[in-house]
């Protein structure tokens, strides 16, 4: 089974609108990330798909203003965060040191996780090779220090998402090519199969996937799933999108 993840980033304005959205992706193959505010009542609603935060912070409790907790995600039903997400890391500054942190309290709440890695255009422009030793340090810095007994009874999944591919509102941004995608796929199932990270975790495509190449996305056997921002949205795209046979 290929998963669809859809992040909605800020969005949708109101709950109404967050559980139709809902309502029609509910299904055993989908991962949802709606804003935070609107996680209770999905969770409440949703019967198949399962739900995460789009951001969390590394302590459970405590004077931290404006904070989400693991913890507190975890005891309302959500089952995974998306942590490192290229706009946290671009507009919120987090640093990898942070994603590393992020991933260790997600994983002590019992949490499921989908980091994001992801090459800028100035590094792509210098060629495959300079993209996969951007992403190599980011996953060896991600995940530094997590050993794999932490990793037990969790899911760890990678989504590669070059950032200039990742859609910005009504910016025309191209996606990467399901062949170059699939290759970045394979090597960082490579740089992650040895000790100690032996989950051999699942790797998602993200970056402008939309009704009309989700198929070609989903197709190579590296790709494990998708990551989808804009379009999980639109609601003709997203039934199009959920009647793709992967
Ligand atoms: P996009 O966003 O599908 O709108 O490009 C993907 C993401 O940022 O996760």
């Amino acid at each position: 089974m290929k998963i669809l993840a859809f992040n909605w980033k800020l969005n949708p304005l109101t709950e109404r609108e967050a559980l139709s959205l809902s309502s029609l992706s509910d299904r055993k193959d989908v991962i949802l990330f709606p804003p935070a505010v609107f996680l209770d009542a999905i969770v409440q609603r949703t019967k198949r798909a399962e739900v995460g935060v789009q951001n969390l912070f590394w302590e459970a409790e405590g004077a931290f203003t404006g904070e989400l907790s693991p913890v507190m995600a975890k005891s309302l039903g959500v089952r995974w965060a998306l942590v490192g997400h290229s706009e946290r890391r671009r507009y919120f500054e987090e640093t990898d040191e942070m994603v590393n942190k992020k991933i260790k309290a997600a994983f002590a709440a019992g949490l499921n996780v989908i980091l994001c890695v992801g090459e800028p255009r100035s590094v792509r422009e210098r060629g495959i090779r300079a993209a996969r030793a951007f992403i190599r340090k980011q996953l060896v810095s991600d995940l530094s220090g997590i050993r794999s007994s932490e990793f037990k009874g969790r899911d760890l999944a990678i989504a590669y998402e070059p950032i200039w591919a990742i859609s910005e509102g009504a910016a025309h941004h191209p996606s990467d090519t399901p062949k170059d995608s699939a290759e970045m796929a394979k090597f960082i199932k490579q740089t992650l199969s040895p000790k100690p990270y032996p989950l051999n975790p699942k790797v998602l495509y993200g970056g402008s996937v939309n009704a009309k190449n989700i198929a070609a996305f989903l197709r190579p056997k590296e790709i494990d799933g998708v990551l989808i921002g804009g379009a999980s949205l639109q609601k003709k795209e997203l039934v199009k999108i959920l009647s793709t046979k992967s």
